[in-house]
């Protein structure tokens, strides 16, 4: 059986990006492997400071992924902090990265790009190491994520290929796997970006548990073009392509196709709504239910963490005997 791992950082509320490039995969996966999914809070703290809203966000992420369908009997969800190794194998990963590899990754290169006084902590730099050290640490075979992940899993496998290479074969070498329909989810008001929890406007972000009526709200307002033809031409129409892209990705259709069907952007826009509207409703009532009952909630990520707690520690031990640190006595 394959091993899967991906995680999520609990930075603020999931949206449309996120489930259809992600948790939706995650759910599929459960049945075909042994799947481990993180709720990645050392990451968040890259963007989020205040005292006690990463725990906050975190049983709330929690909810939402046993919401979305991960069931706590076949799949390992648990929280990044309480298993130790992920902190101390990042610096290993820290040590076998260049500053030049990292100096290229996008993600840094974008979030840093405004300039200006804004704090830039240096662990927003050093980011994909400790992603490395997630997705090593499990023996991992498959990374279900979005598109814009797939670079963070190319420097994952170059990290262990040098690690491999320095100290012997300690790492199995991860790859990423992306949906065909709704890997690349962008912002219904600025359509050449991808929706992401740090846009600025909310009115272009889909969130899981925005009532049916933001929904219908918020895609009336999305932006199209000026022209009036229903095309799917991601470059020249990026609006309507990411409408229908998201339409097929919650009906199962290919956007292509799904183009010749309609005439007008009002009536795409009213089925790209109504097709997420149907497939959020029973997410939001499982969700509602289970943040019902925290105990339960921080019971299911005890046990969670007790699983990922064993396999880590074990990968751990591997990579500090190949590089033959003097054991304590
Ligand atoms: P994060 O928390 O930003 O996003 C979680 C998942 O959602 C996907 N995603 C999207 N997919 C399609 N369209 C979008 N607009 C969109 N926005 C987000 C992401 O690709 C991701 O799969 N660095 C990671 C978290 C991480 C991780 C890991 C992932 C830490 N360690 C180990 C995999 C394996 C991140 O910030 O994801």
């Amino acid at each position: 059986m394959p091993r899967v791992l991906s995680c999520i950082q609990p930075s603020g509320a999931v949206h449309l990006g996120n489930y259809l490039g992600a948790l939706r995969n995650w759910v599929s996966g459960q049945d075909e492997a042994d799947a481990f999914h993180g709720i990645v809070d050392l990451h968040a703290l890259t963007s989020v400071q205040e005292p006690g809203v990463i725990g906050a966000q975190t049983v709330e992420l929690a909810a939402v992924l046993f919401a979305v369908g991960l069931d706590p009997e076949r799949a390992t969800v648990f929280v990044q902090s309480h298993v130790p190794e992920h902190a101390r194998l990042a610096w290993l990963m820290e040590c076998t990265v260049s500053y030049g590899e990292l100096s290229r990754m996008t993600q840094f290169k974008d979030k840093t790009a405004k300039g200006g006084t804004e704090f830039v902590p240096a662990g927003l730099f050093t980011y994909p190491a400790l992603q490395a050290a997630d997705i090593l640490l499990y023996d991992t075979d498959q990374v279900p994520v979005g598109d814009d992940q797939r670079q963070h899993i190319e420097i994952t496998r170059d990290i262990a290929v040098r690690f491999n290479q320095r100290y012997g074969e300690v790492f199995r070498l991860p790859e990423a796997v992306v949906p065909k329909a709704g890997a690349r989810v962008m912002d219904l008001q600025e359509p050449s970006n991808k929706m992401s929890k740090s846009s600025s406007a909310e009115s272009g972000i889909i969130y899981l548990m925005d009532a049916p009526s933001v929904i219908t709200k918020k895609f009336k307002r999305a932006v199209t073009d000026s022209e009036n033809e229903v095309r799917y031409d991601r470059a020249e129409k990026p609006g309507v392509s990411n409408l229908l892209d998201i339409l097929a990705a919650c009906t199962g259709g290919d956007p292509e196709a799904l183009a010749g069907e309609f005439t007008q952007y009002g009536a795409l826009k009213v089925a790209a709504a109504e097709a997420v509207v149907a497939m959020l409703e029973p997410i939001q009532s499982r969700y509602a239910e289970l943040m019902e009952d925290r105990a339960e909630l921080a019971r299911l990520l005890g046990i969670g963490a007790g699983k990922a707690h064993a396999v880590a520690s074990a990968t751990y031990r591997r990579a500090t005997e190949a590089i033959g640190f003097l054991p304590a006595g």
